[in-house]
């Protein structure tokens, strides 16, 4: 019987993988001259970590997250995002006794959501969090790092849009005029934004339902309710954007989906010339001072944010993508075929990438092989090349073919690799 996978949760094949492999290696190059420093932490944590974090009302919360009970009783989550996890491992590791704690991290996150294109139920992100900073400079300057990544990378059409959603001090009395809002539109609304008017009033604004988009286009905004604190911190933003050349856009109906967030909040979207629908966000994050208190930590301001892995790779450009060609071996017969193995470790420890023929099968069988597995280079060796001391190599693009004394063919196939030195 045929076994396949669940939906929602995808193989990463080989051509995606380099394409990440790209990705990530872009990322951990910049998050480093940033200051970042990668953390690893677990898939599975208990609940109440997501619950009391996320919030109860979160569509995360609510109907998303893979919480089983393990053999033990206890009721254990499969991680839905990494902020509250990231947050876990600075409290119970005391790292707050550094000043601050730049952390990143990469890894599988799960959510039991709809799957379609852009999205799935196990996806990945690649997270960054700085803990211990208030500064609206420390906002502006991730931002930067995150356009930096997405210009190294090529993305066209990037788009920023940040927004302010205040602190406990003033978002009570946003929220106050939100729900009187909303409550006059109640009838317009959404069955799931009634229920939620009370709850968490601002998600009305995310609704994508078209009645509850048209309901709400007049709804207060949220930057006019901001406490002087805010407002200082939000003008901080813009200016250091603005000083630091990072284009953004203020959308003020811009809410999120975690109820963690204080001051600052952002989105990234890319033009996507349809390929991703309605799942554009590429990335998203804010600030949130007051999550490392609310888990029993010292007073911690922070702010960090998340990048989708699938999203993002189906931007970047697979010609841009760098391909370590591959070189093919093939022995012609059983002297060679011995003399071959020193001949492979050695090119392998040249840095090379090589696979031998082995079948001893005609050379023309062996071509046909090559080229099928799309090898770079085809080196062969024949009894007259044994007998000279010499390979014969074949560039396969341009079709160049020399004879070659054996220890100068790696030179010449790495003068031929175009791109970084190998
Ligand atoms: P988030 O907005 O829930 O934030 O997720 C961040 C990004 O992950 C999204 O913009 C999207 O690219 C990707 N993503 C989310 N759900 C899915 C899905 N089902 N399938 C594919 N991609 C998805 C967070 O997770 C916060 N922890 C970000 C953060 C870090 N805030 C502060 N620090």
């Amino acid at each position: 019987m045929k076994v396949t996978s669940i939906r929602g949760f995808n193989d990463i094949l080989p051509d995606e993988g380099r394409v990440w492999r790209h990705i990530e290696d872009e990322a951990r190059r910049i998050f480093d001259v940033y200051g970042f420093s990668e953390i690893r932490l677990p898939v599975l944590e208990k609940t109440e970590l997501f619950s009391r974090t996320i919030g109860e009302t979160t569509d995360i919360v609510e109907k998303q997250m893979y919480t089983f009970t393990d053999r033990h009783g206890d009721s254990v989550t499969l991680r839905p995002e990494g902020t509250a996890p990231a947050v876990r491992a600075y409290i119970e590791h005391r790292l707050y006794t550094a000043p601050v704690t730049r952390l990143f991290y990469t890894g599988p996150m799960f959510r039991y959501e709809r799957p379609q294109k852009g999205r799935y139920r196990q996806f990945y992100q690649i997270g960054a969090e700085i803990l211990g900073e208030e500064s609206p400079m420390v906002d502006a300057e991730a931002l930067h790092m995150l356009a930096a990544l997405f210009r190294n990378l090529d993305i066209r059409g990037v788009e920023i849009e940040v927004n302010s959603l205040g602190c406990p001090v003033c978002r009570p009395s946003y929220r106050e005029a939100l729900t009187g809002f909303l409550e006059d539109k109640r009838d317009r609304l959404c069955a799931n934004c009634r229920r939620r008017i009370d709850k968490n009033p601002l998600r009305a604004l995310d609704c994508k339902a078209r009645g509850c988009i048209e309901a709400t286009q007049d709804a207060p905004s949220v930057l006019d309710y901001l406490c002087a604190g805010c407002k200082g911190h939000f003008e901080g933003l813009k200016a250091g954007l603005d000083r630091m050349g990072v284009e953004y856009r203020v959308n003020p109906r811009m809410v999120r989906g975690l109820d963690y967030y204080t001051r600052t909040t952002f989105e990234v979207t890319a033009y996507t010339g349809g390929a991703l629908g309605a799942q554009n966000a590429i990335a998203a994050g804010g600030r949130y001072d007051d999550l490392v208190r609310e888990l029993g930590g010292p007073e911690t301001p922070c702010f960090g944010f998340a990048i989708g892995m699938e999203r993002l790779a189906m931007l970047v450009d697979r010609s841009a993508v760098p391909e370590r060609p591959l070189v093919f071996f093939i022995p012609m017969g059983g002297e060679a075929g011995r003399m071959s193995i020193g001949m492979i470790s050695d090119l392998r420890q040249r840095g090379l990438r090589v696979v031998a023929d082995h079948r001893g099968a005609s050379l023309k069988s062996s071509m046909k092989r090559a080229d099928r597995m799309r090898a770079g280079f085809v080196i062969i060796l024949g009894e007259d090349e044994m007998k000279e001391g010499a390979v014969t190599v074949k560039q396969m693009e341009t079709g160049a073919q020399e004879r070659l004394p054996y220890d100068v063919v790696a030179d010449w196939i790495r003068e031929r690799i175009p791109g970084r030195p190998q």
